[in-house]
């Protein structure tokens, strides 16, 4: 017997999608079964103005596959000289939908992020006036936090305190990896979103490093304990509507990935629908995966949910997928969840 489910067309909250010939290589991964996504703008240099950004919106336009109904969402990477200006002219003509937070030296191109974060109270305070998004990628940086500590840290540190100072301030804690997070977000009276991530969901610490180092599950913030992997699961699935998917797919070529120094990133946006179904299944909830893909995020960006339908059907033999996408800076590793797929979109 073949399961049927249909969503409304999920939009995915966090992507990175690149430049050049990455960006041609990746996109139809995402343009296949989203509608839209929130890019991430850690390009090098990195995208600050509304300018740069509606540049960069044109060169992923050029690079969709004819007729993909895809709408890219852009973000301003916050600089301690971004001008609030830039920012709100940007948000009303449509050029950036939120910006984007990188505390410096966080993950992948984040060397232009923010040091002293009294040099941005002007943009953020213009942003809280306006409603309009702050994406924070959540970790300190301060080499005496383990890694595996830093984003329960930065909670404390960074964002409690920067969210008192700037009342009003709309907050998307990006790709929470740790129940501190979950439960600092179910505590918020308003104004705080967070995206969970696809490889949160399947992979803890383990994966990473049992067995030999496995550099396709290493991402930042790094997958933690099971236990906090076991507080997302529960997170995405348990309908709250301030939990939402960005799947933060992270594309490296394999050589950069496979290195003696390699790239934080997971490459995901290949089998990221059939993956949730399979995790909202085990769960018990797949009548609560619309939700966390197509309609909670919607609602926090003050959009309309996607008019239009995606299918997805379980059959009795699991769903192919490449092992690597082919770009014309060499392969990219699709994650591999470690089990078989059931759930393919039609
Ligand atoms: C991202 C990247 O490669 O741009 N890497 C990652 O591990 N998630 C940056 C980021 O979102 O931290
Ligand atoms: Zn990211």
């Amino acid at each position: 017997m073949t399961e049927t489910l249909i969503l409304r067309r999920p939009d995915d909250w966090h992507l990175h999608l690149r430049d050049g010939e990455m960006l041609a290589g990746v996109l139809p991964e995402s343009a296949r079964h989203f509608g839209r996504a929130i890019v991430m703008p850690n390009l090098v240099p990195p995208v600050v103005t509304g300018r740069q950004a509606s540049a960069y919106r044109e060169r992923i336009l050029a690079a969709l596959p004819e007729g993909a109904p895809f709408t890219p969402l852009m973000t301003l990477y916050l600089t301690e000289d971004t001008d609030p200006e830039d920012v709100t002219a940007a948000y009303a003509n449509g050029f950036a939908m939120a910006v984007k937070l990188y505390p410096a030296g966080a993950t992948t191109n984040s060397a232009s992020g923010v040091r002293d974060f009294d040099k941005v109270r002007g943009v953020l305070e213009a942003m809280a006036e306006i409603g309009m998004p702050l994406c924070v990628h959540g970790e300190v940086t301060d080499p005496k936090v383990d890694i595996f500590d830093r984003e329960a840290v930065f909670i404390d540190r960074v964002l409690e305190p920067l969210r008192r100072a700037t009342p009003g301030l709309r907050v998307v804690m990006e790709h929470v990896t740790t129940q501190e997070a979950v439960a600092y977000v179910r505590a918020a009276e308003s104004g705080l979103g967070a995206t969970i991530t696809t490889h949160h969901l399947i992979i803890n610490r383990n994966h990473i490093l049992v067995g030999g180092i496995h550099p396709h599950y290493y991402c930042l913030p790094v997958a933690k304990r099971e236990l906090h992997r076991l507080a997302l699961r529960e997170a995405a699935t348990s309908g709250d509507a301030r939990f939402f998917l960005g799947t933060d797919s992270a594309p490296h070529a394999d050589a950069a990935k496979e290195s003696g120094c390699g790239c934080a990133g997971c490459f995901t946006a290949t089998n990221t629908l059939s993956i949730l179904a399979h995790v909202f299944e085990e769960m018990g909830r797949l009548d609560r995966l619309e939700g966390f893909t197509s309609l909670h995020g919607p609602a926090f960006y003050g959009l309309a949910p996607n008019e239009d339908r995606i299918t997805l059907t379980k059959g009795a033999t699991p769903v192919a997928y490449p092992a690597k996408i082919e770009t014309g800076v060499g392969p990219v590793t699709v994650f591999d969840p470690g089990f078989p797929l059931y759930w393919r979109v039609a």
